[in-house]
C-alpha cells in the first residue's frame, strides 16, 4: 500500500483529534480527552507551537477522493541539562487496519534522522505498562526502560495543586 509522510498543516487538527481520540480509547482512556480542535489549532499552529506531527496518509481509491490520515507522531523538543536537546514522542499512532506495513517504523526513521539533524541525544517517550505489543515493538528498536533500569518515576501536579501553589488570584 503506498502511503506518504508529512509535516501536519493546520487542516489536519481534525484527524490528529480523531487519531489521539483512537490512541486514547487503545489505551482505554479516552474518557481522558479533553482538547478540542481549537485548543490544537492554536496550540500547534500559532507563533510558538508547542507541539508537532508527522503525518501518515493512503491515497484513496478512488483518485478524486482526499488521501486518508491513517497514522501520525507528536512530538516535541525538551531539555535534559545533563545530554541537551531531546526529542519527545508525545504520540505514536497507527489505524489498526494498516499495521504491520511499517508505517511505524517509516514514522521512527523520520523522526531519528530529525533529532540526529538537530543534534538531540536522544528520543523520549512514556508508554503504558499494559501496552505489551507497544513496550515489545520499542525494545525491539532498542529502547532502554529507565522505569526498570534506573527507577525514574513519572510525576504530575494537577492544576488543583498548582492552583494551591500558585499566587492567590493568579488562576
Ligand atoms: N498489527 C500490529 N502489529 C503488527 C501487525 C499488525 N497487523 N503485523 C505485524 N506487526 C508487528 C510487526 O511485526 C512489527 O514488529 P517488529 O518490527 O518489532 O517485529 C510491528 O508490529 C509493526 O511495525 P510497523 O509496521 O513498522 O509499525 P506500525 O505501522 O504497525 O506502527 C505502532 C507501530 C504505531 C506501535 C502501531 O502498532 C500502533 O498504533 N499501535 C497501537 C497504539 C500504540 O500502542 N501506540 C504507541 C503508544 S506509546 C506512545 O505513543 C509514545
Amino acid at each position: 500500500m503506498e502511503y506518504k509522510l508529512r509535516k501536519a498543516e493546520p487542516r489536519d487538527v481534525p484527524d490528529i483529534l480523531r487519531l489521539v481520540k483512537e490512541l486514547a480509547k487503545y489505551e482505554e482512556m479516552e474518557h481522558r480527552v479533553k482538547l478540542t480542535e481549537k485548543d490544537l489549532l492554536e496550540d500547534g499552529f500559532g507563533d510558538t507551537p508547542f507541539y508537532h506531527c508527522i503525518i501518515a496518509e493512503i491515497q484513496a481509491e478512488n483518485i478524486s477522493d482526499d488521501p486518508r490520515v491513517v497514522g501520525f507522531a507528536m512530538y516535541y523538543f525538551t531539555y535534559d541539562p545533563w545530554v541537551g536537546k531531546q526529542l519527545y514522542l508525545e504520540e505514536f499512532f497507527v489505524m489498526d487496519h494498516y499495521r504491520g506495513l511499517g508505517i511505524g517504523s517509516k514514522i521512527l526513521q523520520h523522526l531519528s534522522d530529525l533529532a540526529l539533524k538537530t543534534r538531540c541525544s536522544g528520543m523520549m517517550f512514556v508508554v503504558a505498562e499494559n501496552n505489551e505489543a507497544s513496550l515489545q515493538f520499542y525494545k525491539h528498536r532498542g529502547a532502554e526502560d529507565l522505569s526498570q533500569e534506573e527507577g525514574w518515576r513519572l510525576f504530575r501536579f494537577s492544576k488543583n495543586s498548582l492552583i494551591k501553589m500558585a499566587t492567590p488570584g493568579e488562576e
